[in-house]
C-alpha cells in the first residue's frame, strides 16, 4: 500500500521573510524527502540512519536559530511555538530511541511522523508567526 503524502515542494508562498529560516526549511524538506525515499527504496539501515542522522542535526539548529529570531522580535506567541518546538522533538526522539533498539516498524512510523508533524509544523504553525509580522508591519530582519 502506498500513503500519499503531501507534496513537499517548497514555494515562495511559504517564505517567512527571513532567508536564513527559509533555507532552512527547504533543507529540512529535502531531507524529509530523502528519508521517505530512503525508506522506500532501501533495506541499507545504515545509510538510512545516516540520513536521519543529518535530519536530526537541521532539526535542532534550526529550533535554535527561529526561537532565538522569535524571541529577538518579541513575538507574544512565543512560548506557545518553543512548546510545539518541544512537543516534535519529544514525539521525534521517542521514535528515533525505538530505532535505535530496532523495533520492527518504527522506520515506517518516524516517516509518517516526519510529514504528520514536521511538514504541518513548517506549513502551518510557522505560517502563523509570518502572519503576524506581515500583519503587524514589522519588517523581517536577517539573522
Ligand atoms: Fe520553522
Ligand atoms: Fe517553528
Amino acid at each position: 500500500m502506498t500513503v500519499e503524502f503531501r507534496n513537499l515542494n517548497w514555494r515562495e508562498e511559504y517564505s517567512v521573510g527571513v532567508p536564513l529560516l527559509d533555507n532552512q526549511h527547504k533543507e529540512i524538506l529535502k531531507s524529509i524527502q530523502k528519508v521517505t525515499d530512503l525508506n522506500t527504496k532501501t533495506d541499507d539501515s545504515n545509510v538510512f540512519s545516516d540520513s536521519i542522522e543529518y535530519l536530526t542535526r537541521l532539526m535542532s539548529n534550526h529550533f535554535k536559530d527561529e526561537e532565538d529570531y522569535l524571541s529577538q522580535k518579541k513575538y507574544p506567541f512565543f512560548n506557545d511555538h518553543k512548546k510545539s518546538h518541544l512537543k516534535l522533538m519529544d514525539g521525534y526522539s521517542e521514535l528515533l530511541y525505538r530505532l535505535s533498539k530496532g523495533d520492527k516498524g518504527v522506520d515506517k512510523k518516524l516517516v509518517n511522523f516526519l510529514h504528520n508533524w514536521w511538514v504541518n509544523h513548517i506549513f502551518e504553525e510557522d505560517m502563523k508567526f509570518r502572519d503576524f509580522f506581515k500583519k503587524s508591519g514589522s519588517t523581517p530582519s536577517n539573522l
